[in-house]
């Protein structure tokens, strides 16, 4: 399989392009202008506001799930979280901590969460290459002529980590060589498809609600079924 890095954007640069559009930070708004399209709510995984209450009502109900910045990138800040029959784990970057009680997790939790606002998704068990977790961004990007792709990869998780982003040192791969190496080369094609349709579904429904934007990043996971889940849409996408 072939790794290639992405190239360094002088930043200069970006700010002169047409069509840069507005960037919109919040995850949670974003999330619910997606939810208001019908088709689209299968393919979002459950979310809600960070407390308590609610981690305990999603840990039951879904065993697995992530807690993030609502305005956050990069990866940064993103925790798994998850229930067994001994208590509770919490994995922040290689570090996995374990509680026998949920008093214990959410302590550990609030040295986070009492700074910055903070959702919870539905945990997703992504189809990995090598035991790697991967993922995909696409990129769809307005220009004169309407939008347009600019890319469709893959990212695969640097070793011992759950996040797939670049600069959390995950490697980038074609979506196609992604899909094959985690589901088969039998699924390339039929995948690649719903994730371009679900991101012109998608983009109709943020330029509805955020008219002006231009440039968005699609953050895909496709589970260990082949399942396509939107896990964040990025405004202005590297
Ligand atoms: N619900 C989820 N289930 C499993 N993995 C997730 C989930 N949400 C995020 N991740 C992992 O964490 C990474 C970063 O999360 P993301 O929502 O894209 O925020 P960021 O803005 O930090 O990139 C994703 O690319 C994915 O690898
Ligand atoms: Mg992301």
């Amino acid at each position: 399989m072939i790794f290639f890095r992405q190239p360094r954007q002088n930043p200069r640069l970006r700010q002169h392009q047409p069509y840069e559009g507005r960037q919109l930070a919040s995850k949670w708004a974003k999330t619910e202008a997606l939810l208001a399209e019908p088709s689209l709510v299968s393919h979002i995984p459950p979310t809600r506001k960070y407390s308590p209450a609610m981690l305990s009502g999603m840990l039951a109900e879904h065993g697995m799930v992530v807690v993030k910045p609502i305005v956050g990138t990069g990866g940064g800040g993103v925790i798994k979280v998850a229930k067994d029959g001994q208590g509770y784990t919490h994995t922040y970057r290689e570090r996995t901590q374990r509680f026998g009680t949920f008093e214990g997790l959410v302590r550990a939790l609030g040295n986070r969460t009492k700074k910055r606002r903070y959702l919870i998704q539905k945990g997703i068990y992504l189809a990995t290459v090598n035991g790697r977790p991967i993922d995909y961004r696409v990129k769809y990007v307005k220009t004169h002529k309407g939008w347009e792709y600019r890319a469709l990869v893959g990212r695969i998780a640097k070793r011992g980590l759950f996040v797939t982003n670049l600069c959390q040192g995950g490697d980038l791969v074609t979506a196609a060589q992604g899909i094959r190496a985690s589901l088969g080369a039998s699924y390339v094609k039929d995948k690649k498809a719903k994730m371009r349709s679900i991101t012109v579904i998608a983009t109709r429904m943020l330029e509805r609600k955020y008219p002006g934007i231009g440039q968005l990043g699609f953050d895909y996971g496709i589970d260990k079924q082949g399942k396509i889940w939107i896990f964040e849409v990025n405004t202005r996408p590297h």
